[in-house]
């Protein structure tokens, strides 16, 4: 198997939390599965003062994410860690850096190919890069040179772009790496194969035979520490604008060409660019917002939204988001895509659901006048990872009764071997040189595009309606009424895949 060149990866914000419970268990499973090259480091950066000793401890020893029990294999990868205390907002600071760099480049023999990671607040993503390219860090005629931003990417179009200009003054598009972690899990990028490597799919994912394409993102979790930070972004720019709008990309997107970052990046890029904008007056009706109110659920008092830590009071923040929109194009023509998300749900679960149309004639519509089957095409991307396709069978006996059956798969019966985290994924992806799975900044414009009036309505209309629902529901009944038609609704998936349509265990 190809392995990375050598190189440095450059952590800053290295006292954070991300660092600590996705980036370095990331970067460990990796080592422990010869992924890396021969010679590599990580250069953890941040204010604090750190010896590379105390941050081994910090990251590695005291660390309670991290799978690996055996003190051998930690010790053999902590020679591999190193630490530089600066202020990344400081330029006058990033000599050190340079110093640092070439003191690890010395030892391991490493020849100047640099990815730098920022896992900062935001309002560090375009300082950094402009005090990187201050020192030269950015400039790659001695190795290569490469930038991994992560998400919120913008807080609205007009950041979204001044951001990517910002960068794009110091850093290529080619060095650019935006993340999103949805699109380093497996199941995400499974749409794609499902589509493309089959040739039943493809022919009936149109408008002609599907009737809308619904995607959830449900969690069963509040905003927990988190209530600082969500309470400036809300389910739509924490999920929406970013995570579902890429699965539903890769979902509408028309065959790529080739596979590789340049082609699948401009599809996407043009699905983005034909979803239908909102009119003002339509959006009252399209985006259902809510907000989850306390309530009791087993016996266990839970905290309404506005209760959480720092989180205001009287906050209009939406904890849960459902909308409806369509993708004028020659494929998805009049056919609506439906979108959900939300915190504090009954359950923690991801799909997307093809609902296809119903058989035009209901033969065996039976005397109760329940019509044919609806077939159903549900790709789960978490939990129960698989895909489930429902059709109709003769219920056996006399007559042509027809009922609704399962068809399943399951991932965990396809392999054993260890399912890669997003993270490491996409940081193995980063350090090949591969950015397929990464946004790319005409795609992540154009998202915003689509959700920016959204926010401007919101701002602009205080009083536009937010909806509480009880912690532990399915969110606002209102979102109901998004669904048109009297055979269509949501679906309330079960966390386990396969007992759907059983019993249900939340
Ligand atoms: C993050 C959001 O990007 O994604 C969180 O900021 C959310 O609010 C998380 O909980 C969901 O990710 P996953 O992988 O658990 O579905």
């Amino acid at each position: 198997m190809a392995k990375p060149d050598n190189h440095i990866l450059i952590i800053f914000g290295a006292s954070g939390d991300l660092t600590a419970r996705k980036l370095i268990p990331a970067i460990y499973e990796l080592f422990t599965g010869d992924f890396l090259p021969e010679k590599f480091a990580v250069v953890g950066v941040s204010r604090t003062e750190l010896s590379d000793d105390d941050f081994r401890k910090k990251v590695l020893v005291e660390s309670p994410y991290l799978s690996e029990e055996d003190d051998n294999v930690k010790k053999q990868f902590a020679s591999n860690l190193h630490y530089c205390a600066l202020d990344p907002q400081e330029g006058g600071q990033y000599g050190k850096l340079v110093e640092k760099l070439a003191e690890v480049d010395a030892e391991i023999g490493n020849l100047s190919n640099y990815i730098f990671y920022l896992s900062t607040p935001p309002s560090l993503y375009p300082i950094i890069p402009k005090n990187l390219a201050s020192v030269g860090l950015n400039d790659e005629k001695d190795g290569w040179r490469r930038i991994i931003i992560e998400k919120p990417f913008g807080y609205n179009l007009e950041t979204a772009q001044s951001l990517n200009e910002r960068l794009k003054a110091s850093f290529h598009e080619r060095q650019i790496y935006r993340i999103d972690h949805y699109l380093g899990k497996e199941t995400v990028q499974n749409v794609l194969v499902t589509r493309f490597a089959n040739s039943i799919f493809e022919p009936v994912w149109n408008r002609n035979y599907i009737h809308h394409i619904e995607i959830t993102s449900a969690e069963s979790v509040g905003v927990e520490k988190r209530g600082g930070y969500y309470d400036t972004s809300g389910a739509l720019r924490d999920m929406v604008q970013n995570h579902l709008l890429q699965v539903a990309a890769l979902v509408g997107m028309e065959p790529p060409t080739k596979v590789d970052s340049y082609h699948i990046r401009n599809e996407k890029l043009k699905f983005f660019q034909s979803i239908k904008p909102y009119r003002d007056d339509e959006i009252s009706n399209h985006v259902i917002r809510g907000q989850y109110v306390e309530s009791v659920i087993k016996g266990e008092n839970i905290n309404g939204y506005r209760n959480e830590p720092d989180v205001d009071p009287n906050s209009r923040t939406e904890t849960y988001v459902a909308m409806k929109f369509f993708v004028d194009n020659w494929r998805w023509a009049g056919i609506p895509f439906y979108i959900r998300t939300g915190k504090k749900l009954p359950s923690r679960v991801t799909e997307v659901v093809i609902h296809f149309k119903h058989s035009p004639y209901h033969l065996f519509a039976n005397h109760k006048g329940v019509s044919n089957s609806h077939n159903q095409l549900i790709l789960r991307v978490q939990p129960s990872e698989g895909i489930q396709f429902k059709f109709g069978m003769k219920i056996p006996g006399s007559g042509f009764d027809v009922k609704n059956v399962n068809m399943d798969f399951l991932y965990s019966s396809l392999t054993d071997a260890h399912l890669p985290d997003a993270y490491e994924r996409l940081l193995l992806d980063c350090m090949m040189g591969d950015s397929t799975l990464y946004a790319r900044g005409d795609s992540v414009e154009a998202a915003w595009e689509f959700i920016d009036p959204i926010l401007k309505h919101w701002e602009n209309n205080p009083d536009e309606k937010i909806f509480g629902y009880p912690a532990g529901t399915w969110g606002p009944e209102h979102a109901d009424s998004l669904i048109d038609g009297k055979e269509f609704a949501w679906r309330y998936p079960c966390s386990n895949l396969i007992d759907d349509g059983v019993f249900c265990e939340l």
